[in-house]
């Protein structure tokens, strides 16, 4: 690998660029981190003045950096990394000024990030080829969404793979970059207390939730023809899932790890119009108050008036037809204006086949909670004895925190560090293969079908809940409830 990278990022003031992809640049370069990364060359449609990039990047950068990490001192250098260039996505004039650019630099690797509409990405390659930009040492970074179904998807992956091989292309989900979704890798194989019990004979139910307390936020071309499944269940529920299920790898090698995940997409049973009422919800949400104040509802937001047929929260019960996990339902949920902002994953063991306690109600089960954020903790919930004269055996639930301090904080750093540190560095165990994402697509498309062929309606909720009766319901014909 060579020792110098160029990273040119496309869509360079775009709002991920603004949001999330500058600001992680900034904290590895406060960090020392981004050691083999030579310039940032943004790029965008506008013709910019560099100065006046350099001052809005900086007054992004006050806007969307956490808390207490803005420093002058290293403003100074950062800004000397980084460069701007006007490039028409279509238009063969800009790479050629690019190319200019990226000799003078003379780092020799070069990682091309596509934070533009996907539609573009096919075009984007092949202009970047064309005007003799990617060399041996380069590959591509792809935003998600890759497609609005498995044809379109495909049809990216196609457009992509004539120009970068798969070893050299890395497709972004943020979830994976989340520290207690690594974290699970260690808990589950670091672990000989947990393996054994990681199954069907002990485990009764997997439940994980993605809960936003945020509206669609002015998105309206893209979420209005995405909706919930799409926009979140496809890729990060999905990614989330076959991590918690996938086997032992034989390495922490990325071909090993993706194997394994991949293994578990293809065995997640296919929902269809037979099964698809008892399996999913789709729900939509109407006006309500999101702490503690009133929010508008789904369809009366500017751009929705129309997209009666958007969902913004599904649940889903998923089964994953193998060995290890036949028999346990893996109950999905993600949705806008909840009541609160919060991700987790709950493994529920099964009950103990005979209790010996008097006090022993269906909640008092033992559960190990894995908390994404805002917190990243885990914990695991058990029972003990309620202390005490008066009460001779009876239980109580106890939680035994299995979180370090500095990750209980939630202020370690965000996904968009970790994964252009390890794009920048080659690795590609947190990114998802094409196959990953093309069987993802696959079960997606048949719930898809399955809801048009069976009209499947969307049920309203009230914005500030935790989405429509029907997902209460979906769990609860289990004799189960939401862990919330
Ligand atoms: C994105 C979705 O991928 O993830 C958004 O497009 C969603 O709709 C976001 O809000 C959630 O990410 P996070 O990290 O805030 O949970």
């Amino acid at each position: 690998m060579s020792a110098q990278l160029d990273l040119v990022i496309f869509g360079g003031t775009g709002d991920l660029s603004t949001r999330k992809l500058l600001p992680a640049l900034f904290q590895l370069h406060r960090h020392g981190l981004a050691g083999r990364l030579h310039r940032i060359v943004a790029s965008g449609r506008s013709e910019l003045d560099l100065e006046d990039f350099h001052a809005s990047v900086k007054s992004n950068l006050h806007a969307f950096l956490p808390a207490g990490s803005w420093s002058e001192e290293v403003w100074d250098t950062f800004r000397q990394r980084l460069c701007y260039t006007a490039i028409n996505a279509g238009s063969a004039e800009g790479y050629h000024a690019l190319g200019k650019l990226l000799d003078e630099g003379e780092a020799p690797a070069r990682l091309f990030y596509l934070a533009t509409l996907p539609s573009l990405y096919g075009e984007i390659c092949q202009q970047l080829q064309a005007a003799g930009l990617v060399n041996g040492d380069s590959s591509v970074v792809l935003e998600k969404p890759l497609g609005h179904d498995l044809a379109s998807c495909r049809e990216i992956n196609e457009q992509v793979s004539r120009v970068f091989a798969e070893n050299a292309t890395f497709r972004i989900d943020h979830y994976l970059g989340k520290e207690t979704v690594q974290n699970l890798l260690a808990l589950r194989f670091g672990n000989p207390l947990f393996q054994p019990m990681w199954n069907n004979t002990f485990v009764s139910n997997v439940q994980i939730t993605v809960a936003e307390d945020i509206g669609v936020e002015g998105r309206g071309d893209y979420y209005a023809k995405t909706g919930a499944l799409r926009d979140m269940v496809q890729n990060h529920l999905l990614q989330v899932l076959s991590i918690v299920a996938m086997e032992p790898p034989a390495s922490l090698k990325p071909t090993d790890i993706r194997d394994e995940k991949m293994k578990v997409l293809r065995c997640l049973e296919p929902i269809t119009a037979a099964n698809v009422k008892e399996r999913t919800v789709r729900g939509r949400y109407d006006a309500g108050a999101v702490d503690g104040k009133a929010v508008k509802g789904f369809l009366e937001e500017a751009g929705y008036q129309d997209a009666e047929g958007t969902e913004t929260f599904v649940a889903i019960k998923a089964s994953i037809n193998n060995w290890r996990w036949a028999g346990v339902p893996f109950y999905l949920r993600t949705g806008k204006r909840l009541s609160r902002r919060y991700s987790e994953i709950v493994i529920e063991y099964r009950r103990q086949p005979f209790s010996l306690f008097a006090n022993d109600p269906n909640e008092l089960t033992n559960k190990l909670v894995i908390h994404l954020q805002p917190e990243e903790t885990i914990s695991l919930h058990t029972l003990n004895k309620k202390p005490g004269l008066t009460h001779r055996l009876r239980l109580q639930p106890v939680e035994l925190h299995l979180t370090d301090d500095s990750q209980a904080r939630g202020d370690s750093y965000d996904a968009y560090e970790r994964l252009l540190l390890d794009a920048i560095n080659g690795d590609q165990t947190l990114f998802m293969r094409r196959d990953e994402v093309e069987t993802a697509w696959h079960w997606i498309d048949s719930i898809i079908a399955a809801w048009e062929e069976n009209g499947t309606p969307i049920k309203k909720y009230i914005s500030g809940t935790m989405g429509p009766n029907a997902s209460t319901a979906l769990v609860a014909v289990d004799g189960r409830a939401w862990y919330e």
